[in-house]
């Protein structure tokens, strides 16, 4: 094959076939490509795009490049939901032991934590013993015994998109619509599921921070899905503030169970809830979505949805007694309060400035192969709307030492803005995509 004709042709604005793509992804994939022409070939479709044909030639070649999960004798419908990132975002946590509750199997392959949004693996593994790096037999295992298993991408799966994104991080190739939509739905459509939703985010703690450029992702994803025969629906959300209360690993996870508990916040609940009833329709475990909600808060109201969390934790090497012992959690050394300074409304909490600032106590990683402190983290006393008495605390730092918490402090202060008059607060779910 003739790579450099293929870079020149996507260069000036020509279309690749689906055999030509699958050269180009696994002649890469088996080093026979160099970086350097994957690099301008991306760099041609950063700029020149991809049509509907070629992005979905793309996904399965790179969904080829590995293994390809059979779950067709696992009983069931197979239903995954995906979230493009964002900040406090725990809610794979929560919908997954609540969905299998109800009658689906969850099948959920996910990321670790990059730059300012949170990684599932990453809250997953603060339970102390929790294993996401599961063989492909021990994942079955769980879906058959429990309805829902989590783990890491491994080696196997999709080897060439985590070769195209690393090589994408370092080219200024990440922010291209068809590149992104093939390389999550190469690794959702491995995971061998009937079903996805989509929860595509915008505002500015997302990925896609403009709502029609997240719109557009929706829709170019969702084709791909349904190319493949997969149904596929999105659901674009609001990312503006943290969601919830915490932001953190094992302060993520405390949030979640309460959440099972049945105690959240109503951003989280509104989000959580909705995914949850577009899952239940895919799975056809509820025919409307007022059928869905009621069989979802039942499994949390009996406390069904708290048992599958727990017999999820222990059939990947977790301590179960999390559930009714935070304490058997990491917890930080240092806390430290960030006070209002004048009485007032919380106008806005910058998502991308917590993120960040998270990704500097070690929530999160700066780069791949950094470690996480599991602690760390965000608890946010106040969130939008919210009327706060001056020195009332609008969020506490947990940090490995006093020092590292106040490192932060004065930025996290002018990231909450507090104001005379409440803001217009309208609810998270800013869409609901269910064709392409
Ligand atoms: N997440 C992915 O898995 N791939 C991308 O390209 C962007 C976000």
């Amino acid at each position: 094959m003739n790579i450099y004709e293929l870079i020149r042709r996507k260069r000036d604005r020509g279309r690749l076939a689906p055999a030509e793509l699958a050269e180009l992804v696994a002649g890469y994939a088996r080093g026979r490509v160099p970086d350097y022409q994957m690099a301008a070939w991306l760099m041609a479709v950063f700029f020149r795009g991809m049509n509907a044909d070629e992005t979905a030639a793309l996904t399965e070649a790179m969904m080829k490049s590995g293994d390809v999960f059979d779950l067709s004798g696992v009983a069931g419908p197979k239903v995954d939901k995906h979230s493009t990132g964002g900040v406090g975002d725990k809610v794979s946590l929560i919908l997954a032991p609540l969905a299998a509750a109800c009658g689906v199997v969850v099948p959920m392959v996910s990321g670790r934590s990059l730059g300012h949004t949170g990684g599932t693996l990453d809250k997953l593994e603060s339970i102390p013993g929790f294993r996401t790096g599961l063989s492909p037999e021990e994942f079955r295992r769980n879906l058959e015994q429990v309805g829902v298993s989590m783990m890491g991408q491994t080696e196997r799966l999709c080897p060439a998109d985590r070769k195209m994104y690393a090589l994408r991080d370092v080219t200024a190739t990440v922010d291209s619509v068809p590149l992104i939509a093939a390389s999550i739905m190469s690794k959702k459509l491995a995971e061998g599921i009937d079903g996805l939703v989509l929860d595509v985010k915008t505002g500015t703690g997302a990925f896609m921070s403009r709502l029609p450029q997240a719109r557009r992702l929706a829709r170019v994803m969702m084709g791909i899905g349904n190319r493949m025969g997969r149904k596929v629906v999105a659901v674009i959300t609001g990312m503006w503030e943290p969601l919830g209360r915490s932001v953190g690993n094992a302060l993520e996870v405390v949030e979640s169970i309460e959440a099972l508990k049945g105690n959240w916040p109503m951003d989280l609940e509104e989000v959580t809830l909705a995914l949850g009833e577009e899952m239940l329709l895919l799975a056809e475990r509820a025919g409307t979505r007022a059928q869905a909600r009621r069989l979802l808060l039942r499994a949390l109201s009996t406390g069904a949805a708290l048992d599958r969390f727990r017999r999820l934790v222990k059939a990947q090497g977790g301590d179960p007694a999390v559930v009714d012992d935070y304490g058997l959690l990491p917890a930080a050394r240092a806390r430290v309060e960030v006070k209002a300074q004048a009485a007032g409304h919380v106008r806005s909490i910058d998502a991308l400035q917590v993120g960040l600032l998270g990704v500097e106590l070690g929530v999160g990683r700066a780069k791949l192969g950094d470690r996480v402190d599991p602690a760390a983290g965000f608890v946010f006393r106040h969130k939008v709307g919210d009327r706060v008495e001056a020195g009332g605390v609008l969020v506490e730092v947990h940090a490995r030492s006093r020092a590292r918490a106040a490192a932060v402090t004065e930025r996290l202060q002018q990231a909450i803005v507090v104001g005379r008059t409440a803001p217009r607060t309208g609810g998270r779910v800013v869409a609901r995509l269910a064709r392409p």
